[in-house]
Parts: structure tokens; sequence; C-alpha cells
């Protein structure tokens, strides 16, 4: 269904999107190496696009650049010296602190400098973990700026997490904070590290702490530097040459088992498909102010809060704070008016916390957004209803897009900056250029038009796009590469309708998504297997109004076990917290005394959803015995679930 059609070409660009798309497939070397002309080189690349080693392909192999260069140094040797670069906007402290490109560089030159003299060599890992403040996106250009491989850990994320991420990266150095505010909650970050250093089995050489004012970490002397004692003492490091196929940062993210996979970035195809984005798909142009409301743990903040907004000359807002009650649902409207943001990017969990607070809009009247133009969405499924919503209060195209961290930038959206298309409601659009999306059957045949299939990209992905998985080629391969052979699998089903538009409807794997946070039902059920009276369990993602999905637990506990069963539910929940970390969100948990599964011992987790979730289901024919389904029913009613 056509909903809304943008004529008007409100960028006053002239590009097609059915031509520009049609280059970028039939000629991605001259496509992309056009596109890399708005990077400065060091050393030009021998080859836009390396195929020489199937299916590991490279883009810009040769070229040498600098990353940080490109997002900092060269804004101020071309005269956005004095441009805001970076806005911290923290209503959880009550204050806001801008830096130019300038300040940005020195203070950055100088982070740089402390890694330097804590012996960080290019190629060496350094661990992030910090709250949204200033000093992280310092601490990842820093990174940038001499080459060592980034890897930021979500601050929600449990020791036990920051744990597995230290033992697979083993960063030289890990940089962290005293302190993150939830709301008005203070959260100790140092013992959360201390703990996650005593489970790893490899050792950083040092930690470095920014003590907030909120909060003071006790140090512990040898090993636990304070930053600013060292920035006072260190001296400014310049930007060194990085290979173009070089790392610039691992990101972790859920797999399908307890073990996360380490996304790697390159230097090279990471900067030219960031700086394309954001002229080409958000159609933002140097000077203006962009807003990801997202955070720099997760790779919308990697790309959209920090690199590709400097890349880009923009201003880019730190936001500190949630959507609600930091300190009402007209936070969002504020940052907006105040920083004459132009182009907005959150994900639709954000809007559907506002419309949930203020259905009527009603805080919007409190302020003006002259400049403001477009919202982009994405991170999970945009219902239609939210995004309705913020279309006819905002009354800007609000863009639903589709990507994932794998790509580091968006599969499918509806390019602003190139030519906007119709809006089909419950869609992200169509391809971005650079993507050849195919939906494959399970035979690996073509669906028709609106079959659904695994949503597939054709090799070589475009530039950005993940090379490898960190230290992990094979996984690389198994995860993604082997399910058809010559295609990445995005582990989304969908489809590809009449106009070409992609419906991406649900994963094929076990990952859920829970306020825009990609999660493994798999991991959570490690976990609460992991409890001493715990005989087997399964975690299913249930429907939810505001986060979209909320992990939910049915467990059966070991013959002979004769405790309350209450008291075991709250301490798996505990349990799951402890491990895996507060941003789960894992509350509910009920016991059953068996699981349904399949002849052959399969867990029919999907069935569990639908009953959950109150939608029909089919009996599946393979059922061990139907029977136990209204008993499942009948548990997930006394917590609130299988209401029909
Ligand atoms: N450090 C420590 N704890 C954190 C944290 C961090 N950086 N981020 C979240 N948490 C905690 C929260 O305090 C909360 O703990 P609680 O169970 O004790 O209340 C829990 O993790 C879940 O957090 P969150 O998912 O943020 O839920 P919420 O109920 O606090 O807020 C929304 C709900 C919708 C307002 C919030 O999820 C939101 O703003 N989402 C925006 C979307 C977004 O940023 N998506 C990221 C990808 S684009
Ligand atoms: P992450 O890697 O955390 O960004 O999560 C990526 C996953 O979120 C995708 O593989 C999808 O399952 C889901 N997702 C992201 N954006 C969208 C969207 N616009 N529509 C539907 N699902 C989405």
């Amino acid at each position: 269904m056509f909903t809304h059609i943008m004529n008007d070409n409100i960028w006053g660009d002239s590009m097609n999107y059915q031509e520009t798309y049609r280059q970028s497939i039939e000629d991605p070397e001259g496509f992309w190496g056009n596109a890399a002309a708005e990077i400065d080189w060091i050393e030009p690349w021998q080859k836009v696009l390396d195929d020489t080693n199937p299916p590991f392909f490279r883009w810009f192999s040769g070229g040498v650049l600098n990353t940080c260069y490109n997002a900092v140094d060269r804004h101020v040797e071309r005269g956005r010296g004095e441009q805001t670069a970076l806005i911290y906007d923290s209503p959880v402290t009550n204050q806001q602190r801008r830096y130019s490109y300038r300040q940005l560089q020195s203070e950055v030159a100088r982070l740089a400098g402390v890694l330097r003299s804590l012996g960080v060599e290019k190629g060496e890992r350094v661990l992030i973990y910090m709250p949204m403040i200033p000093e992280a996106v310092m601490a990842m250009l820093a990174c940038a700026r001499i080459g060592a491989v980034h890897s930021v850990v979500f601050g929600g994320f449990a020791a036990n997490e920051l744990a597995t991420r230290i033992d697979d990266a083993q960063p030289r150095v890990v940089l962290t904070a005293s302190c993150g505010i939830e709301v008005a909650r203070v959260i100790e970050y140092k013992p959360l590290l201390d703990r996650a250093l005593e489970i790893a089995s490899f050792e950083p050489q040092h930690t470095v702490i920014y003590q907030r004012p909120q909060h003071q970490a006790a140090l512990i002397p040898g090993r636990d530097f304070d930053w600013v004692t060292l920035c006072e003492g260190a001296s400014d490091a310049d930007c060194v040459p990085i290979a173009a196929t070089d790392p610039l940062y691992i990101l972790y993210t859920s797999g399908t088992t307890g073990l996360p996979k380490g996304v790697v970035r390159d230097n090279g195809g990471h900067a030219v498909a960031m700086l394309w984005s954001m002229r080409h798909v958000y159609g933002v142009q140097p000077g203006e102010t962009y807003w990801a409301a997202s955070d720099i743990g997760w790779v919308v903040g990697h790309s959209y809060i920090v690199y590709a907004p400097l890349l880009n000359g923009n201003t880019t807002i730190l936001y500190e704070g949630k959507p609600v009650g930091t300190p009402d649902p007209g936070a969002f409207w504020r940052v907006i008016a105040e920083h004459e943001v132009s182009v907005m990017f959150t994900a639709p969990t954000a809007f559907r916390a506002i419309k949930k607070e203020d259905p009527q809009g009603n805080y919007l009247q409190h302020y003006s957004l002259p400049k403001f133009r477009a919202l982009f969405l994405a991170g999970e499924r945009c219902d239609p209803d939210t995004l309705q919503w913020a279309k006819t209060l905002l009354r800007v195209p609000v863009i639903d897009h589709w990507w994932q961290t794998e790509t580091a930038w968006a599969i499918a959206a509806n390019c602003l900056g190139i030519e906007p298309l119709p809006v089909k409601l419950g869609s992200p659009s169509c391809a971005v250029p650079g993507y050849a999306i195919e939906v494959l059957d399970e035979n690996g045949v073509a669906a028709k038009d609106g079959e659904i299939g695994s949503i597939m990209i054709k090799l070589p992905m475009p530039p950005g796009c993940l090379p490898t998985l960190w230290n992990d080629d094979d996984r690389f391969v198994s995860s993604y590469l082997a399910r058809h052979p010559g295609y990445y699998l995005s582990g989304d089903a969908g489809y590809r309708d009449e106009d070409g538009y992609i419906w991406v409807m649900s994963r094929i794997d076990d990952i859920i998504n829970v306020a825009g946070h990609r999660l493994s039902t798999g991991a959570i059920e490690e976990v609460i297997a992991a409890h001493p009276d715990v005989a087997e369990c399964a975690v299913i993602g249930a429907a939810d109004a505001l986060k979209g999905e909320l992990p939910v637990g049915l467990m059966v506990v070991k013959f002979g076990v004769d405790r309350n069963l209450d008291e075991i539910a709250q301490e798996v929940v505990a349990l799951v917290r402890e491990r895996i970390g507060p941003v789960c969100a894992f509350k509910k948990v009920v016991v059953v005394a068996r699981l349904p599964k399949t002849r052959s011992g399969k867990i029919l987790r999907g069935t569990m959803k639908k009953i959950a979730d109150g939608t029909p289901y089919n009996l599946p024919a393979t059922i061990d015995d139907p029977g136990i389904l209204e008993e499942i029913a009948s548990a997930l009613r006394t917590i609130g679930y299988a209401q029909a």
C-alpha cells in the first residue's frame, strides 16, 4: 500500500535511484572508486575491489589513509576548525559541552599520546567500556589516530560479557569511567571491570579510568591510571598511515551461541561507505547537525554518532539520557530544537516510549523545529502505527531502514539524498546502492515476488561491511557464507514485492530484538541452564508493546527439587542479569512440568512464542504430545502472557 508520495526532491539533488542503483551493481569498482574521492588518501589504492581470495573480498587494497585524520584533522585544515564537531547533551547530569573540530583534534591527539605512552602500538587492541561521555568518542578516535583497534563494549553488559570480549580481543589497555548514569541511578563501572578482569584469562596491562564527579572509583596502584593525570603528562600523537584493509575496530554482537561474534571493520571501505551514506542515504550536507540517539556501544553509535557525521564535517550529538523520564517525553524535541538538528536517527522503541507517555504529542508544542527535515528509524521492525504517529506529529518524512551490526550501514532504505521513493508502511523500502539483495528459498533458489525466504546479499558486499570476524575466518564463513555459496546470509527472513520493496519479517535464528538491542535467546538459555536446580529450559521473544520483544523463560526443574519455585525463578532472573546484564531485560520466567518437543526432541520455541503472543498457531505435525501446549498456555498466563 502506498501511503505517502514525496514528489518534491527537497534536497534539490538530480540523482535517480534506479540509475544510481544500477551503476553500483554493474560497475562497483567505478561507483565506489568515485565515492572514495571524498576521502583523503595518503597512498592511492591499487585495486578498488580485491577479489583475488573469494569469499574474502577487500576494498581499496593498497590504499593508505587515516580515519581520524579524515574525521577530524582535515576539517580543521580546511576551515571547519571553529565549527562545533561534538555536542554533549546530558540531561542526567544537567550539563552540556561543545567541542569545535579544533578542540576535538587537540583532545584526541593528547589521548592518542596517552595510549602511546602506555605502549599501545598499531594493530593492538584497546577496549572501551564507557558511558555516553565525550571522552568515549575521543577514545575511539584516539585509537584510530594511532592505528590501534578499538573494541567498545556497551555499558549495560555485565562483567561476564565484558570478560568474554577481553579474552577474545586481548586488549593491551582498557579505557573506562568511574560510572554511568541511568536516569537518576549511578552505575559503578569499576567493580564490573574488576570482576571481568578476575574472570578473564587474558590480562590487559593497564586500565585508565575517567573519574566522573558523580562517583570516584578506587584505583589499583600500578594497574589503574587516572585519565586526566595521564593526559596532563602526555604529549600529542599525530595520525599514522594505516592500510585501507587494516582493522579500525571490532564490535561484538550476539551470535547463536553464548560466544559473541567479533565483527571487524576495516579503515578504507568503512570511511568511504560512512561518508557516502551520510550524503546519499540521509541526505545530510557538511555543516549540518545530525543526531543519532543511540549508544556508542552499538553499531548505530559507531557509525552515526561518531564516524559518519564527523567524516562528513557535521555537528554530531552525544546524548546521555532517555527518550522519556529525562525529564519528560519532550526530551527529544528539546534536543532537536536547541541544537537545530536537521536529521535524526533512533530506534522505533524510543518513539513508542514517547507515544506511550504523551500520545497526543503535547510536549512538542513547547518547541519549534524549523531545521528538522527527516527522522530515520532502524534497529528493529518498525510498526506502522509508530511510524505514522511520528510522521503526523513531526510533519517530516519518517524513514524506516534496515541494517545490522555486520554491515555498519543501511542495506535497504529510502535514500533521501538520492531520490525519495514512495513510502510503503512496514517496509524499509528498496536495496541501497551497493547491496544486491536476493530472497532465496531453502534450496538457494530465488523466491518469487511476495514469497518469504531468507534475505541474502550477493557477494561482494559493498564497502563498510564486515570483511571477517576477529581471528575467526572459519566462523565468518560458517556463520554467513556457507548457507548458499556466493551469498551473505543476513539472518533475516522476508520477501521482495513486485515494486522491489523489501519486507523484513522475522529472524531465521534465535536472535531477538529487545528495545533495539540484539540478544540471543540461546545465550540466555545457557545461563538459565547453569542454575543447579534447572533440568532444561527454553527462552522465547514474546511480543512487547514498548520494547518490541521481551525474553520470556520456561524451565523444568530437576527431579527431586522441592524448593519454592518462585525463589528459583527469582534466582534465575538475577543470574541472567549478573551474567549477561540489565540490558537483557529478562524478568519473566515460569516453571513448567515439561517442554513441548518434536518427536526428534527439538523444543518448539516458535509455537510457544505464538501461544505467548496469543496468535493462532497450527499444531505441529511432529509434536510429541499435543496436550502439553495447554499446559504451556496456562503457565504463561500466570506471568501475563497467552491472553489470546
Ligand atoms: N549501563 C548500565 N545499565 C544500562 C545501560 C547502560 N549503558 N543501558 C541500559 N541499562 C539498563 C537500564 O537501566 C535498565 O535496567 P533496569 O532493568 O534496572 O531498569 C535495563 O538496562 C534495560 O534498559 P533499556 O533497554 O534502556 O530499557 P529502559 O526500560 O530503561 O528504557 C527505552 C526503555 C525504550 C526508553 C530505552 O530502551 C530506549 O531509549 N531505547 C532507545 C533505543 C536505542 O537506544 N536503541 C539502541 C540501538 S539504535
Ligand atoms: P543489530 O545488529 O543490533 O543492528 O541488529 C540487526 C537486526 O535488527 C537485523 O538483522 C534485523 O533483525 C533487525 N532490524 C534492524 N533494522 C530493522 C528494520 N528496519 N526492520 C526490521 N528489522 C530490523
